[in-house]
């Protein structure tokens, strides 16, 4: 069985959280469609014991966080929230790189006032030298903008987001990190190596898309692997995740409640080595 909890920060969080991505409007941009099941969800994760969230202000805009505020303030005092900030919608709902030292203090303090905060736990710069994967690019300057905020103290922990291994170590010469977010799930594995290196370095990381996204995985081997095991694919992908590596924190977003107690026997789930060795081909990983 996996250890259920790694320090996120200075703080022990429980390695199955929840992102709140899919709480906001069609292509994360506007009010949800039912703002009381959104609200439902929320009320359920914390029922649920998980005491990490991810989350924006740049879903919605503003409308996660809000919706957080509103539902969940006064906040459990063990409950771990954690933003991002380096990104922009426009009216169209577009993503736009907001790298600006004007534009990340804005957006720290927009997070302060939408989460109803006085510090912030959790701040990830998003890179956007490319919006949908890593790409090289100096993060100097942002982030000493952001290690600024922090000496400040309106920010706890950094962290970074859709970034390179050369990123992440350009950006601990300025100032801790303390998680790693970046694309990965059981087909999308290009941070193998990355993880490995975190979690020897005792950092945290926490994939995005853990279940592939917008489109939730597919594969018959996934599919074949649940069924022998009497469980769901979407539970398998995540009980692959929590064996993969001990640092790693599970943030599956999900609009319902169903889903969310589903993602949340991940943790109880244990892959035998037969079925792990067949997951590893769904990248072409040879076990
Ligand atoms: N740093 C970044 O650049 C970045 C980018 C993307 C996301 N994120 C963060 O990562 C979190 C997770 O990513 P994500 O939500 O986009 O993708 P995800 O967790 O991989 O998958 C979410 C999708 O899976 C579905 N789903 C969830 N549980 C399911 C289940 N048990 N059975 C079937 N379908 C299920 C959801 O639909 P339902 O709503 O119908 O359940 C939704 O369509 C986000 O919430 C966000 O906080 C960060």
């Amino acid at each position: 069985m996996t250890t259920r909890t790694f320090k996120l920060g200075d703080r022990e969080v429980n390695r199955l959280g929840y992102g709140a991505m899919q709480l906001a409007g069609p292509g994360v941009f506007g009010p949800p469609r039912d703002e009381a099941a959104a609200r439902a969800v929320l009320r359920e994760v914390i029922d649920s014991g998980i005491n990490h969230i991810d989350t924006s202000d740049f879903y919605g805009p503003h409308v996660t966080n809000r919706l957080i505020r509103d539902t969940l303030s006064p906040y459990h005092q063990d409950l771990t929230l954690v933003t991002k900030v380096g990104a922009r919608r426009d009216d169209q709902g577009a993503w736009l790189p907001a790298f600006s030292r004007d534009e990340l203090i804005r957006a720290v303090h927009d997070n302060l006032d939408n989460l109803g905060l006085e510090r912030l736990e959790v701040v990830n710069l998003r890179a956007m030298f490319s919006a949908h994967e890593p790409a090289e690019g100096s993060l100097e300057g942002p982030f000493t903008v952001l290690a600024e905020l922090r000496e400040q103290g309106l920010i706890r922990h950094l962290g970074l987001s859709n970034v390179t291994a050369g990123q992440v170590e350009e950006a601990r010469r300025i100032a801790p990190v303390a998680c790693v977010q970046n694309q990965y799930n059981l087909a999308h594995r290009d941070d193998d190596a990355l993880i490995d290196q975190l979690a020897a370095d005792g950092i945290a990381y926490v994939p995005f898309f853990p279940l592939g996204g917008f489109s939730p995985l597919q594969s018959t081997t996934l599919d074949q692997v649940a069924a022998d095991l009497g469980a769901h694919p979407m539970q398998v992908a995540l009980a692959w995740l929590l064996q993969r590596a001990p640092n790693i924190l599970l943030i599956p977003g999900t609009s319902s409640v169903a889903h969310l107690h589903e993602n949340l026997t991940a943790a109880t789930l244990n892959l035998p080595d037969h079925a792990l060795a067949a997951l590893e081909r769904i990248a072409g990983v040879q076990p």
